[in-house]
């Protein structure tokens, strides 16, 4: 069980999107923006609300991929692993990451939730391999050295 303050959250959300069906992707979005991941609890109460199945609920947040059940640490940072990045040497850039925070494949966040480390197939921006993303945030030409760097700062950040 979340406590209040998440359900007056998501109130506030629905209030702002309207309690039609076609509400349900853009109030669970804001949501997980709000988040930075989408409670599961909170996937069932938007549901109830909207008058949608749970079942038709999760289904549409689990077809889209960016939805995610599990919290996520402040920064998300993704190494791309696509074709173009992976030439350019990708998985020594992310092996270098597991090791300097701890994570592995199945360990994808901080204790101190603070970093977490995911893969993508392609962020679109293989001109500029290998790249990865934190937060959004676009850092070209990556070495395993530099991503080291870049945890370094934000860590003191
Ligand atoms: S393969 Fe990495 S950005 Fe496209």
């Amino acid at each position: 069980m979340l406590e209040q303050h998440y359900y007056d959250k998501a109130d506030e959300v629905i209030a702002s999107h309207g309690s039609g069906h076609a509400s349900l992707i853009p109030i669970i979005q804001d949501i997980q923006s709000e988040y930075r991941y989408l409670p599961p609890e909170l996937l069932s109460y938007v549901a109830d609300k909207l008058g949608i199945t749970e079942a038709k609920a999760y289904s549409v947040a689990t077809f889209y991929e960016n939805f995610s059940f599990e919290p996520k640490g402040k920064y998300v940072i993704k190494v791309c692993d696509g074709t173009a990045c992976h030439v350019r040497k990708s998985i020594p850039i992310l092996e270098r990451l597991y090791s300097e925070l701890g994570l592995s494949k199945e360990k994808v966040t901080t204790d101190d939730m603070l970093f977490t480390l995911e893969t993508v197939s392609c962020l679109g921006a293989c001109g500029l391999a290998p790249v990865l993303t934190v937060n959004d945030k676009v850092y070209p030409a990556m070495t395993p050295d530099a991503a080291a760097e870049l945890i370094h700062e934000l860590r003191g950040a």
